[in-house]
């Protein structure tokens, strides 16, 4: 058994539709309700949600985008590649990962609003994260593009979207 699906067995991960695997950790009890949340959140959501993520070599987690900031926190593994594409086009590169002097953090915080994808660095290998957001996770506010959706709104960043988007 690789190292990669002793981990996915023993943290019970399940496959995330985006790629990689996942398992919600925490969900808080207490909700803010909708008229607390700003307007663009239909419906009331959890304080905060938690989950680990576990990403292997040779696959990706595709663009997407959720409403809140999410925090992502580097446990285990080969360091993640992030890429994100802000609502204006710009396109930014991060590392989290332990090798402090190559410049990587072992945290994240990747804006909401964002689009963002991830990778390994290492090959045959994998990473192991968690990642944090508040409000709550609900999938009514993850958006997931389409290659050519996605294209069309940042025709600058067509490389970039067609090797980080499923179809
Ligand atoms: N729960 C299910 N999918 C996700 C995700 O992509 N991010 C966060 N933070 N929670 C999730």
């Amino acid at each position: 058994m690789n190292k990669f699906e002793d981990i996915i067995e023993k943290l019970n991960l399940q496959p995330h539709p985006e790629g990689g695997y996942f398992k919600e950790t925490y969900r808080s009890k207490g909700e803010m309700n909708e008229g607390s949340l700003d307007s663009n959140y239909i419906g009331n959501r959890n304080y905060s949600t938690c989950i680990y993520f576990l990403l292997t070599s040779g696959t990706f987690s595709a663009f997407h985008r959720i409403k809140q900031d999410e925090i992502w926190h580097f446990y285990d593994g080969s360091p993640i590649k992030l890429h994100t594409i802000s609502p204006k086009g710009v396109h930014s590169e991060f590392i989290i990962g332990r090798d402090f002097d190559k410049g990587q953090a072992p945290q994240l915080v990747v804006s909401g609003g964002d689009w963002f994808a991830a990778t390994v660095i290492g090959n045959d290998d994998y990473a192991l994260v968690g990642c944090t957001v508040a409000p709550g996770f609900h999938f009514n506010d993850f958006e997931v593009p389409t290659r050519k959706e996605l294209i069309s709104k940042f025709p600058k960043h067509q490389d970039i979207i067609t090797e980080f988007t499923h179809r």
